[in-house]
């Protein structure tokens, strides 16, 4: 397993929108109350104090949706001023992004995500059950403009509703510097779905667009699981997240820290997890707290997603509680 220095930080565990392959088919678990939620100076304390000082360098914010917290853009102009800290970037659905885009840029920020999963309104409305389209379209030109760089669109490719639309999102990275990467549902979240829908293999669409488009490896900043590509004579790049037709467990470099505090080792596994608020409300030294991420860290093991999946476990938690 090789180092592990990427945290996500999921802000908030809400989110206004309802995203199918998200939102379980019974409607979505109570977000935690307020008080409950990391603040902005613990979320400072422990990056500070605690995971910089183990060596973690890259920093991601998540949720539900990061933007829906009054406080996001104090925090990362507190985060991106840390010494230590060398990558941040968040992940957003879009739709608050058109007016914070410039704040979130003035305050350090320099890495967005956004998910657009279709180019065609009413496909985007039947996905994530909002009429937003234009003001995610809206939200994407604005990150653009302010400078974002590199601007990262997700697509979740879901067979028979927006599959037939990768070719024209990867058509976006021809004459833009912008990188669309395409990610295989999991059956985390709307497990209904996903047992109608199944996924789409990256190697499908990568011969699809390389039949289309032509197609050759590229590179582009980040620290996911992502296999980057150009279309030819592109601008920007393509990419694959490919959870369910390759394990990436391997390469893991990352531990995900939950918006009420908890730390836990990997995306779908919570064996080992760390309350980390209460040790920090309890007044814990940070010296105890980074002893309690070493040995998470040690004990941090492969899951192996794809076996799992096959052994007929299912992940009925959203991203939305714990940040993608
Ligand atoms: P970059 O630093 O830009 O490469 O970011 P990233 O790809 O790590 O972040 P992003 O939040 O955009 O992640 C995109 C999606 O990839 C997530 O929402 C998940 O669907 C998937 N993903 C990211 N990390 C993991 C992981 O560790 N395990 C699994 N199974 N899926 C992941
Ligand atoms: N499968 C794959 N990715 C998912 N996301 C949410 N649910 C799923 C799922 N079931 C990812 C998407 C979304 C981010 C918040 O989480 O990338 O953009
Ligand atoms: Fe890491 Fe778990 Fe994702 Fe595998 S499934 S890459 S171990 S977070």
């Amino acid at each position: 397993m090789p180092f592990v220095d990427y945290l996500r930080i999921s802000l908030i565990d809400r989110c206004h929108y309802r995203c199918t392959y998200c939102v379980p088919a019974d409607g979505v678990e109570p977000a935690s109350p307020l008080p409950e939620l990391l603040t902005h100076g613990e979320l400072v304390t422990l990056v500070r104090d605690v995971f910089v000082p183990l060596g973690f360098r890259k920093f991601r914010l998540t949720g539900g949706e990061p933007l829906l917290r009054a406080d996001t853009v104090d925090i990362v102009r507190s985060l991106a001023a840390l010494p230590g800290v060398q990558d941040l970037a968040l992940t957003t659905n879009g739709d608050r992004l058109a007016p914070l885009a410039e704040p979130l840029y003035q305050a350090g920020l320099r890495r967005l995500n956004i998910s657009l999963d279709s180019l065609n309104p009413d496909t985007f409305q039947k996905i994530t059950g909002r009429d937003r389209w234009q003001r995610v379209w809206n939200g994407i030109l604005a990150a653009a403009a302010v400078g974002f760089a590199p601007l990262k669109l997700n697509v979740v490719v879901i067979p028979g509703i927006n599959d037939q639309e990768v070719p024209a999102l990867a058509a976006l990275t021809l004459d833009r510097p912008w990188h669309v990467r395409f990610i295989e549902f999991m059956p985390i979240g709307n497990e209904t779905l996903f047992g109608e829908k199944g996924w789409v293999d990256s190697a499908t669409l990568r011969q699809q667009l390389q039949d289309q488009f032509g197609l050759e490896p590229a590179t582009c900043q980040g620290n996911g699981p992502a296999d980057v590509f150009r279309l030819r004579d592109a601008q920007g790049t393509v990419g694959f997240i490919s959870q369910m037709s390759e394990c990436f467990c391997d390469r893991c470099n990352r531990l995900r820290l939950s918006a009420d505090g908890w730390l836990r080792p990997c995306l779908l596994n919570e064996v080992g997890q760390q309350n980390l608020k209460t040790w920090l409300r309890g007044g814990a030294d940070p010296i105890l707290l980074q002893a309690t991420v070493a040995q998470l860290l040690q004990d941090k093991t492969n899951i192996h997603f794809k076996d799992r999946e096959r052994g007929g476990d299912r992940y009925t938690r959203t991203m939305a509680r714990i940040g993608g």
